[in-house]
C-alpha cells in the first residue's frame, strides 16, 4: 500500500472522466490507468470477496468460471481447491484487468486456469454446463446485469452453485427478513457509484432469490478508503441452480 498508488487510484475513480462508444471501451478508459495498483486499492473497499469463494466447495475435477473476473485475484482465494479444479475461466472485457489477470497465471504457473477476454452475458466454454459462476462485485458494472445472471443459470448444472458478492442498496419496502436501508443511503450511493458506471441496483437480490435455491444471504456494510464516517452496504449469495430446471 503506497499514499502515491491511492492519490493515483483516487484520482481515476473520482475525477478522471470515462470516455468511449461501447461498454468495453468506457471499462479500458476507466481501467487502464488503474490496472497495476487495482488489487491494493480494492483490497480495502471490496469487501466480502475472500469470505464468498472460501464458503463454496467445488466437486474435484469441476469447472468454475468467474465472471467480470478483473484481475483474477479470486483465484488467489481459493487457495487449494484451485488445484482440485479441472479449469477455471477469467471472463472479463477489460483487456487492461485481463493483462494483470495473465501475468498473475503466468507467475503463478496455474495451468487450470484461463483468463478469456469475453462478455459475462454471452460467454460459454467448451466443457458446456459448470459446477460454480460467480461475480465479485462485477454484476454492478455490467449493463444487462440481468441478462447476466440468466447466462449464469444457463451456464450451471443442475444443483450448481452462484456465488455474488456487490454493492447494492436494499429496496424501499424490502421483503420480511431483508435489512431495511433509509433515504440518504438509498440515494447517496446510486449517485456516488454511479458517476463510475458502477449502478447499485434493488433489484439484484430479489431476482437472485427469485431465480435460484438460496443457501445463504448476508447484508453488510464496509468502509472505503478515505471516507471514514461512512460504510456502503454489500451482500453475499450463494445460491443453487434448483436440481429441476423450471425457469
Ligand atoms: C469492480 S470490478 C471487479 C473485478 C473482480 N471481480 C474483483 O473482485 O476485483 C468489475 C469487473 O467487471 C468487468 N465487467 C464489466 N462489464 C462486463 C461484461 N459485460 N463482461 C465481462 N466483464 C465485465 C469489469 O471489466 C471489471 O473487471
Amino acid at each position: 500500500m503506497s499514499f502515491f498508488n491511492d492519490l493515483k487510484m483516487l484520482w481515476h475513480i473520482v475525477l478522471h472522466r470515462t470516455r468511449g462508444k461501447t461498454h468495453q471501451e468506457r471499462l479500458d478508459s476507466f481501467y487502464s490507468g488503474q490496472a497495476s495498483g487495482y488489487d491494493d486499492f480494492r483490497r480495502r473497499m471490496l469487501h466480502s470477496r475472500e469470505e464468498m469463494i472460501q464458503s463454496i466447495d467445488p466437486p474435484a475435477g469441476g469447472v468454475w468460471i468467474d465472471l467480470g473476473a478483473g484481475t483474477g485475484e479470486n483465484a488467489e482465494h481459493l487457495g487449494d481447491k484451485l488445484g482440485t479444479l479441472s479449469k477455471m475461466y477469467l471472463i472479463d472485457l477489460s483487456t487492461s484487468l485481463l493483462e494483470q489477470a495473465k501475468q498473475r497465471v503466468e507467475h503463478r504457473g496455474w495451468t487450470n486456469v484461463e483468463p478469456v477476454c469475453h462478455d459475462a452475458t454471452t460467454f460459454v466454454p467448451p466443457e458446456g454446463q459448470v459446477d460454480v459462476v460467480t461475480f465479485s462485485y462485477s454484476l454492478t458494472m455490467i449493463p444487462d446485469w440481468f441478462r447476466a445472471v440468466d447466462q449464469a443459470y444457463k451456464l450451471l448444472k443442475p444443483g450448481g452453485t452462484l456465488g455474488i458478492v456487490d454493492f447494492y442498496v436494499a429496496r424501499k419496502y424490502p421483503a420480511d427478513a431483508h435489512v431495511k436501508h433509509g433515504w440518504t443511503t438509498r440515494s447517496f450511493w446510486p449517485l456516488w457509484f454511479g458517476s463510475d458506471n458502477v449502478f447499485l441496483n434493488s433489484d439484484h437480490v430479489p431476482y437472485v432469490e427469485n431465480k435460484f435455491e438460496t443457501i445463504r444471504l448476508e447484508e453488510r456494510r464496509g468502509k472505503i478508503p478515505y471516507m471514514p464516517f461512512v460504510r456502503v452496504p454489500h451482500y453475499v449469495f450463494i445460491g443453487r441452480k434448483p436440481a429441476t430446471d423450471e425457469a
